[in-house]
């Protein structure tokens, strides 16, 4: 594919048996870090949850983008490169590509090789005259990446799936910050939120009723395994995910349905029956609580747009100027 150039600037040296140890070895709550959702099960059962009927958030945000394409298109920019913060679905982008008048780069950022080079190809296929740069890179890699994506010409951000959620809210300011440098002055960045709603709807969309949410979380054990060497047992854990008010946020847990041991790096870990490993957060925002965020983080809120039981948000946004 002559439209598509891929360009690594990702060197992982974390020693992840050491990461993972960290987390497991502590005296207050266990945790295990989300990344480890993504192996190619893991990625397979996602996209698996994001077509279920519990499971909204996918189905909503499409629909936002898709319904509202006449005034994305007024918004933004035409002639603009589009840089997509992680690579997920293709769908998301196809929208937002079909939306956008006359993108001139499509530059999809992920610090997953394998993930971004599938997602690339077949973007490149659906978009034969777009030129495509897949970057393999972290967002914190903000010098490098400005560099590549070039300070004259317009550009829209993309950051889709309320990923911003599974960050803390001082972690989000952080992340929404490093886009607004990458980004430059005067860019865009169109980001989807879920937005808090009833309990009942929101537990359900992580306890769907075929199970699949519960494998997903199980899974990461898994992925531990391939990766640590280490030989959990997901047999032995439980998936356990509910809304916790006062943070306004899904969590995710793994519970231990017996005590037993686990060793990684020659240490024994101890679980005892009932104990959990948190394995994900999923903030809710409401409108004015993102706007907040989006402002602290040195935006300006061009646009929300949003179905209309407002369950889900797509954010116009555009980088203040400093
Ligand atoms: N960004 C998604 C969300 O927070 C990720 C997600 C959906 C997820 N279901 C999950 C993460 C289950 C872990 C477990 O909605």
């Amino acid at each position: 594919m002559n439209n598509l150039d891929f360009i690594n600037f990702f060197d992982s040296i974390e020693d992840d048996s050491l990461t993972v140890l960290k987390g497991l070895d502590s005296k207050t709550q266990k945790k295990i870090n989300s990344k480890y959702f993504y192996d190619e099960k893991g990625s397979i059962l996602f996209d698996q949850i994001t077509k279920l009927d519990d499971y909204y958030p996918s189905k909503i945000e499409c629909e936002i983008l898709e319904k509202n394409k006449d005034s994305i298109k007024k918004t933004l920019p035409s002639k603009s490169v589009i840089v997509e913060f992680g690579s997920g679905s293709n769908q998301k982008i196809k929208k937002l590509l079909d939306a956008v008048d006359k993108p001139i780069e499509y530059i999809p950022i992920d610090i997953s090789k394998e993930f971004l080079f599938k997602n690339a190809k077949d973007s490149a296929k659906d978009f034969p005259n777009l030129k495509i740069k897949a970057i393999c890179a972290d967002f914190d890699q903000i010098d490098v990446l400005q560099s590549i994506i070039g300070k004259k010409k317009s550009k829209i951000g993309f950051f889709p799936g309320s990923t911003v959620g599974n960050y803390s809210p001082e972690d989000a300011k952080k992340l929404l910050i490093n886009f607004s440098r990458i980004l430059g002055e005067e860019s865009f960045l169109v980001i989807g939120v879920d937005l808090k709603k009833d309990i009942e709807v929101l537990e359900k969309a992580y306890n769907d009723s075929k199970g699949l949410t519960a494998e997903f979380n199980k899974n990461i054990l898994n992925g531990v395994n391939k990766i640590c060497g280490t030989i959990f047992d997901s047999k032995l854990f439980s998936h356990k995910a509910f809304f916790n008010e006062k943070k306004s946020r899904i969590e995710m847990h793994l519970v231990s349905k017996k005590n037993h041991i686990v060793k990684i790096l020659n240490t024994k870990i101890h679980f005892k029956e009932g104990e959990t490993i948190h394995t994900e957060n999923s903030y809710k925002y409401t409108l004015s609580s993102f706007q907040n965020l989006a402002e602290l983080s040195n935006f300006e809120i061009i646009d929300v747009l949003k179905d209309k039981r407002s369950f889900f948000g797509v954010f116009i946004l555009k980088v203040k100027s400093i």
